[in-house]
């Protein structure tokens, strides 16, 4: 049954309750935030708003780019070789992406503990450093220029959703790092952002927005500091 026309049945017939008013996430809406300053009551907002119902969740027309015995396969072998062994050996990490379909380019080095989503949604240019306990959640294209370091726990984020249907479908949008970019450790980068070249996104900073080239960002959400001057 479509699960559209059942639920405004539902609605129709009063089985949902409309949800509470809240003031953050879970917390009823108190009688003194309801007032207005004058202790009038304030007017109920105009629009009726649905409570998220994640049972009707489905991933919509989202690609994950490979079938499921590939990425069982790819889960199994990423799990031996980038998450529990304890040595870097990156020439075989290397090798492993590429047959798993990622672009890698010579001399990636790549820590241990790097988590890669979707091996066949990544490019890595040449001579690139992935830091310990990265994460590429790489639903999305991920494109890595040359000479690019992305440093421990930084978490390279593709993919959101949307909060404001009820079914809080599923967004994915690619990020892309051009050459001589450093993320330092704990950064993290958003859907459809671009690090223009050797951009510095400084320690424990957050980029939900495009970066320009030679400039040192910080902070949350990650303003232009300074410009990157290199000698
Ligand atoms: C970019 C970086 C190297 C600092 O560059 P810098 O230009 O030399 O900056 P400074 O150290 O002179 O700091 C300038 C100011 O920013 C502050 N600052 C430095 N890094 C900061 C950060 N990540 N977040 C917030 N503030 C920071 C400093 O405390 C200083 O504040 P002040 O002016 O009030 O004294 C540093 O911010 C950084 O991000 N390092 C990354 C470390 C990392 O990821 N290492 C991975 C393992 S090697």
């Amino acid at each position: 049954m479509d699960f559209g026309r059942r639920r405004k049945t539902r609605l129709r017939l009063g089985c949902l309750k409309p949800p509470p008013r809240t003031g953050y996430i879970g917390q009823e809406m108190s009688k003194s935030q309801s007032q207005s300053g004058s202790g009038q009551t304030a007017p109920a907002p105009e629009s009726r708003s649905l409570p998220v119902d994640l049972s009707h969740y489905t991933p919509g027309r989202f690609d994950r780019g490979a079938g499921p015995v590939k990425e069982a396969f790819w889960l199994v072998v990423s799990l031996i070789l980038f998450r529990l062994c304890p040595f870097s050996f990156s020439a075989l990490k290397r090798a492993v992406l590429r047959a798993f379909g990622a672009r890698i380019g010579r001399n990636v080095t790549i820590k241990p503990q790097v988590k890669i989503t979707f091996p066949w949604k990544l490019t890595v240019g040449d001579h690139v450093w992935l830091g310990e306990e990265c994460w590429l959640l790489n639903l999305e294209q991920l494109v890595i220029g040359s000479h690019v370091c992305i440093s421990q726990r930084a978490f390279l984020c593709t993919g959101s959703h949307d909060y404001k249907h009820a079914t809080f479908d599923l967004i994915t949008r690619p990020i892309t790092l051009e050459d001589g970019v450093w993320i330092g450790a704990g950064c993290w980068v958003g859907p459809s952002v671009t690090l223009g070249a050797h951009a510095v996104l400084t320690a424990g900073s957050v980029a939900t927005k495009n970066l320009a080239a030679n400039g040192i960002y910080r902070g949350n959400p990650a303003v232009l500091v300074k410009q990157r001057v290199i000698s």
